[in-house]
């Protein structure tokens, strides 16, 4: 996702109250950053926050945050956030926004912060075999998310590319999640929002494929 420049990103951000610009600082203190202990919803790779604007509006019950690496796209997304809870009259008090490079979310995110749900949606497919290692459901970036994922806990995956999606799903089944495909019993979208992304490729008349993958407990020796 190519951006004009934005002069104005650095110091809108700089002076929001629900940003965080060191996210490794924050590790394993995250649901302290928020007034009240609630459950936690992650989103990787959040963009411009179109998703993440309406969601948190109308959940006040539950906590999140956006993940993105690039600061500039966050600052539109704050402005996203702003507008969508002053047009319900709210505060914007359940989320938190942080730049950080989600191949190293391990040294942002521990065991203590507790995450109920992660949201990946439209991540890029990343098709050639040599960089495949870079998409956001590698099994390497898995087993990161399980160390602070809660057992029981779900990923929702949204994609347009049947690749990326078939290939997903094996790369879960190999890092200890169970899948749910659109459709299956146990499946559920999450959430009726849609993202940036979604509603362009649905636009277009593509296909939305759509994975929940439930954390299973690890199998501990006896
Ligand atoms: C194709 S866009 C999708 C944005 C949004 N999820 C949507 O559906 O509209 C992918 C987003 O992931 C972010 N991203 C890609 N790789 C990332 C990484 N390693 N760490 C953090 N963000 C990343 C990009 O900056 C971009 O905003």
């Amino acid at each position: 996702m190519r951006m004009r420049r934005k002069p104005w990103a650095r110091p809108e951000l700089e002076a929001c109250p629900f940003y965080i610009a060191d996210a490794k600082a924050m590790r394993g203190r995250w649901q302290e950053a928020f007034p009240k202990r609630r459950p936690v919803h992650l989103e990787l790779g959040c963009g411009k926050g179109v998703f993440l604007s309406q969601e948190a509006a109308q959940h006040p019950e539950i906590c999140y945050i956006g993940v993105d690496i690039k600061s500039e796209v966050l600052a539109v997304a704050r402005r996203n956030i702003v507008k969508s809870f002053s047009e319900k009259g709210l505060e914007v008090s359940n989320v938190l926004l942080c730049a950080c490079d989600i191949r190293l979310i391990g040294e942002a995110f521990s065991e203590r912060d507790a995450v109920s749900r992660i949201y990946i949606q439209f991540p890029n497919p990343w098709p050639r075999l040599k960089h495949r290692k870079r998409r956001l459901t590698y099994p390497r970036q898995l087993i990161q998310y399980r160390a602070f994922l809660i057992d029981g806990g779900d990923i929702l995956l949204r994609t347009d590319d049947r690749e990326l999606f078939e290939d997903s799903v094996g790369y879960f089944a190999q890092s200890g999640f169970r899948c749910f495909r659109e459709g299956e019993e146990g499946f559920t979208p999450g959430s009726p929002f849609t993202s940036e992304h979604e509603r362009m490729f649905s636009q277009e008349g593509k296909e939305i494929l759509r994975l929940r993958a439930v954390k299973e407990p690890a199998i501990r020796n006896l």
